[in-house]
């Protein structure tokens, strides 16, 4: 079994961009953190972070034919990226929308997510817990989509 764990825009700046908000725990630190956890659960991880929405867009088309659930934290995109939406929607996995910060307690153009509604579910405002929960909700997620099959 393998997850995508995906990042979005700024997040290669976590640990010196607004550490107030974000916490200073850097993006090396979270995907080591979520290697260790994906070692516990005995499946494999590949992480990637892209500032880019048709990079983004490219990584989670070709995620069908190589991984069987995403973490996927969308940064900006969340709130207003239909493209990012589509893919979504298109790719069939599920996949499981993280937050570092709780949204829905920060500027209203925040509390809305374009995302939510084609995701298998949303965890946010856990800091690196959204993560590490968001990884745990994904291979249960897929387990169960195997078993199904
Ligand atoms: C974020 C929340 C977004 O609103 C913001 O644009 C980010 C990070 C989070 O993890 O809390 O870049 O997705």
């Amino acid at each position: 079994m393998k997850i995508l764990v995906l990042h979005g825009p700024n997040l290669n700046l976590l640990g010196q961009r607004e550490p107030g908000v974000y916490g200073l725990t850097t993006l090396e630190e979270v995907n080591n953190k979520l290697r260790r956890l994906a070692d516990e659960l005995g499946v494999k991880i590949e992480c990637f972070q892209s500032n880019h929405e048709g990079i983004l867009i490219d990584k989670l088309h070709q995620a069908v034919k190589s991984f069987d659930a995403v973490v996927f934290n969308p940064g900006a995109f969340t709130h207003y990226s239909i493209a990012l939406r589509d893919a979504v929607a298109a790719i069939g996995l599920p996949v499981i929308e993280v937050h570092l910060s709780n949204i829905h307690a920060r500027e209203e153009f925040r509390t809305q997510s374009v995302i939510a509604a084609v995701a298998a579910g949303q965890i946010s405002g856990l800091g690196i817990h959204s993560y590490l929960l968001g990884l745990q909700a994904a291979v249960a997620l897929a387990k169960k989509t195997e078993a199904e099959i």
